[in-house]
């Protein structure tokens, strides 16, 4: 009657490819406690680590357990502890693990009637409560585990693309706060049809690069001509950031999600590690206070603990 689960931060757009893909990491993410009750409907008990609204309506897991509880006719309710690691606002993805987090559990305590499609349907309603618009990039990873491209939100449909063995990714997490509502909300609402050549280019070419296990490829995808040139202005020190992680040997460095975090990703571990070096000497000279992670790619997604 209860189930405790890990609910895994993720990395969207990827660079090139805003709203649509995304990954998963293994080494940051939340737990929650998902328990049956005998009182009807949605209730959230106990919420750590970070300052979050207790009513359901206004919580992001919250939200996405109503809409999975209103199509479902129990005589039941579900009980919901958080115990929140990635921060909100971060980049990584804190609000999907939320909302994937509490319809995960409850749908295994029911026997599993839905499908991973399903449930991110259900927990985008969750996540546009944080960013105010409805998107699936980090849902669908968080969900499925490794890479996943949104091929379509209506109807919802999710490709899973394959994670080649040797990526591993080092993220950084500057400590400010960028709301992804304002971080939407300062991209152009046209493109230039040059830029979108460029970057569906690059999007169509990762992919491939990611089903082939091409690293020289992905090297070479790992471009963001539309979003980047905005939302980098947001965040301190961004360029040198790219360019040291660059110079120390990562395939490609870009903003996670809408930021502040910034990921890199490289070809093995050792990699990973030098990146992270590289990008810990630009941070640690300014006063800004940050915190790393080298991660594998997540396969696996939301799990049972
Ligand atoms: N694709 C979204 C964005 C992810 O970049 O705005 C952040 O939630």
């Amino acid at each position: 009657n209860e189930i405790k689960i890990f609910s895994p931060a993720t990395v969207a757009n990827v660079s090139c490819g805003f709203d649509v893909l995304g990954f998963c990491l293994d080494s940051v993410g939340d737990e929650m406690v998902i328990r049956k009750t005998d009182k009807k409907g949605i209730h959230i008990t106990k919420i750590e680590g970070f300052d979050l609204p207790y009513e359901p309506e206004l919580n992001v897991a919250g939200v996405s357990a109503l809409a999975m509880y209103e199509a479902i006719d129990v005589d039941f309710g579900f009980e919901i502890e958080i115990y929140k690691n990635i921060k909100p606002g971060s980049g990584i993805g804190s609000s999907a693990a939320s909302a994937v987090g509490s319809v995960f559990g409850m749908n295994e305590l029911l026997g599993k009637p839905f499908n991973k499609t399903q449930l991110t349907a259900f927990a985008i309603k969750g996540e546009a409560l944080a960013s105010k618009c409805e998107h699936a990039d980090n849902l669908a990873p968080a969900l499925f585990g490794g890479f996943t491209l949104v091929k379509s939100l209506t109807p919802l449909e999710i490709l899973e693309i394959p994670s080649p063995n040797e990526l591993y990714v080092t993220i950084i997490h500057p400590q400010i706060e960028i709301k992804t509502s304002e971080a939407r909300a300062i991209l152009p609402k046209e493109v230039p049809l040059q830029d979108a050549i460029a970057q569906w280019a690059n999007l169509g070419s990762l992919v491939h690069a990611l089903h082939t296990s091409d690293y020289n490829l992905i090297q070479n995808s790992l471009h963001d001509v539309i979003v980047e040139p905005y939302r980098s202005t947001l965040i301190p020190h961004y360029n040198e950031v790219k360019k040291a992680a660059l110079k120390a040997g990562a395939l490609g460095t870009g903003i996670s999600g809408s930021g502040p975090s910034i990921f890199s990703l490289s070809k093995g571990l050792e990699a990973a590690n030098s990146v992270k070096e590289a990008i810990e000497k630009v941070y640690s000279r300014t006063n800004i206070l940050f915190d790393m992670h080298v991660s594998k790619i997540n396969v696996e997604g939301v799990k049972i603990l």
